[in-house]
Parts: C-alpha cells; structure tokens; sequence
C-alpha cells in the first residue's frame, strides 16, 4: 500500500469529530485554520464556536466592528491574525460581493492568508490538490522520509513542498490533508511520538536511525527579547481607571493596556520611574497619591519576546490631571475593551482581592 492510501486508511480509523470537518463552507473553514494557527484543536474549540455564535456568516463578521472581533479573539495572541480576518471579511462581502474565492490562487491573494491557509481552505472546501504544510506535516515528512535539510532553510523548505506534492492523492486530496495534520496531532508527536504501534513504523527512517528526538532540524533558534514593562493603574476614589489604546505598530496593536512606562531594566522605586518618564510631572504631586502598591513582577511569554510586567497601584483623586492620551472608565466596563491577557489577568486578581 503506497503513504497516502495507508496515511487516509488511518485517518479513517482514528481521525477526531471536529465542527470543521463537517462543512464545506469556506468560511467557516477558513475562521477555523486562522484560529488554529494560533492554538491546539481543544482551546481552538471554544473560540471557534463563539466566532461562529456570534458571526454565522462572513457578512456578521466584516459588519462587527474591530473592537468586537478583538474582543472574542482575547487570549489567542497574535492580534494581527484577527484584524486581517476581519479585513479580509470586509472585503470578501462588500467588494466580492459576499463570495468566498474559489481558486487557490485567488484565496493566497487575500489578507493575511498564505500558501498553507489557501491550500487548507482549497482543499477543504473545494477539494484542490495542494498540500497543507504546517508543522505537523514537516514533522512527519522529515521523520518517515530522513530530511535532514533545515525546515526553516529555502533548501528545506523546497524540499518539503515539493515531497508533498508527489505524494498528495490528486483524487482526494482533502482527505490526504486532513490525515497527514492528524496523524501529526495525535501520533507523530513532537515530544514521545508513538513509535511502538506506528502504522510507519518499519519504513520511517526516524525510527529505524534512531533519531527521532532530533528530526526536523531547524538551523536558527529564534533570539528572544526582554522587555520590562512598568503599568501605572491609576484609581481613582470613583473607580474610574485610565486605560490606554495601543496604537503603535508594537505587540497588542488596537488592544487596551494600562499607562505604560517602559525600561530597560527592573525599577524598584517609583520615583524613579516617574523621573523616566512623561508622567515626570507627577512626581511633584506624589503627596496626593494616598495608596501606592507595587505588585510582584509577572512574567509574560510570548513566542519572540519575554516581558516582565510589574504594576504600580496609584490611587489618587488627580486623575483627571493625567487623562490626555487615555481613556477614563469605570473599572467595572472593563470587559468591554479587548485587553492582552496580561492585563486581563491583573483585573481579575485585583477584582478578588478587592472583594475580601
Ligand atoms: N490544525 C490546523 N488545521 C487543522 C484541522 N483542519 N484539523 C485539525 N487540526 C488542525
């Protein structure tokens, strides 16, 4: 039996329920890829039940405002994924005339979809031969068939594309695709793979070698960057809290945070912080903060950068002296802003404490 028929007969045997796979419309399959670009299937679940709750159609989804869409996307991360969805949105139903592109190519020309979001949503929804390559697949390729050219090289990648062309099934490609990413999830692991009842087991040459634990080969480690952010939450006696919109081209774009005060290094001392900054003014008018609390520093990850987030509680009644750029709210509508995790976390412990 040749890889695809045996890689399909498994699929067929093990393969999980899931909403997407039960449609062939494109846009429900398209919302799910972006989504699961971002996370595994089972987090993946709940955002895609609410996107398609809340937006049925891509008609719902390009009338919602960004704000909206911001909001259900909140705790996926990269933002950038869910202003493009909605952008993409928009224009397929006010420029194409409410219809899903048909065409591969026509699909890659759309915003923020690349070469595998077309072949995935070709293949799913119209049954094109182009093979999704995502991580699962260059792990299970590099492994069965002894790649060891870096994935993230041109070589590599080449390489990798064109195997998967040769061995998509023309006939049914959909099924091919849906099989090699789930054989990927659920056996060909990064971490313990499965090997011992692996349907591959005698041909894979990651296992016959012994070099399992080191296929695929990437060449360059991302570098991570250290960020150390100071938030000051003002409060004020009527509960009202500044936020800030970030509107820069940096992480959270169009997402609410609190006024930011970034360093170098770790600052112990609020004074000093004040001296760093724009909010330089305020320190003379320190004596009318009646309640400073500096929270621990909470470590925050995310896939190019490492942030050490510390929050300085300021209660003052001076608020309305710092307002210019930020937003005055009660601090009970903050559910109604989209806010990183980061900041959603804060709120909530703060909430509770506030309740004891
Ligand atoms: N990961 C990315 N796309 C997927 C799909 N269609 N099914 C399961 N996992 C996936």
């Amino acid at each position: 039996m040749n890889f695809s028929n045996q890689l399909i007969k498994w699929y067929k045997q093990n393969k999980r329920d899931l909403p997407w796979r039960n449609t062939k419309n494109p846009y429900k399959i398209w919302l799910s890829e972006v989504i699961l670009q971002q996370t595994r299937v089972t987090q993946g679940l709940s955002y895609y039940y609410k996107f398609i709750e809340n937006f049925p159609t891509i008609s719902d989804l390009a009338n919602a405002t960004e704000e909206e869409v911001l909001k259900l996307w909140q705790g996926l991360g990269y933002y950038s994924r869910a202003r493009n969805l909605h952008f993409t949105a928009k224009h397929i139903a006010f420029n194409l005339n409410g219809t899903f592109p048909v065409s591969y190519n026509e699909i890659l020309k759309l915003k923020g979809v690349g070469e595998y979001t077309a072949a995935a949503v070709s293949s799913f929804a119209y049954n094109q031969p182009f093979p999704v390559v995502d991580g699962n697949v260059f792990r299970v390729l590099t492994r069965i068939f002894g790649i060891e050219t870096p994935i993230d090289s041109h070589e590599g990648k080449k390489t990798i594309y064109s195997l998967a062309h040769e061995l998509i099934d023309s006939k049914r490609p959909l099924l091919f695709n849906q099989a090699i990413m789930e054989f990927g999830a659920l056996q060909c692991v990064p971490k313990n793979p499965c090997c011992a009842d692996c349907i591959f087991k005698l041909n894979c040459y990651a296992y016959i070698n012994n070099v399992i634990t080191s296929l695929p080969i990437k060449q360059n480690k991302t570098k991570q960057r250290f960020r150390y952010f100071n938030y000051l939450v003002f409060i004020s006696e009527e509960n009202t809290i500044l936020l800030h919109k970030r509107i820069e081209n940096d992480i959270w774009k169009n997402l609410y945070d609190f006024p930011l005060i970034e360093t170098a290094e770790p600052i112990e001392n609020i004074e000093l912080l004040l001296t760093q900054s724009d909010f330089l003014q305020f320190k003379h008018q320190l004596h009318t903060l009646t309640f400073i609390k500096k929270s621990t520093p909470i470590k925050h990850i995310l896939s190019h950068q490492k942030i050490m987030a510390t929050f300085w509680r300021v209660h003052t009644s001076a608020i309305s002296k710092i307002k210019k750029d930020y937003t005055e709210i009660n601090l009970d509508d903050i559910e109604n802003y989209p806010v990183p995790v980061l900041i959603e976390n804060y709120i909530t412990s703060f909430k509770e404490l506030e309740k004891k």
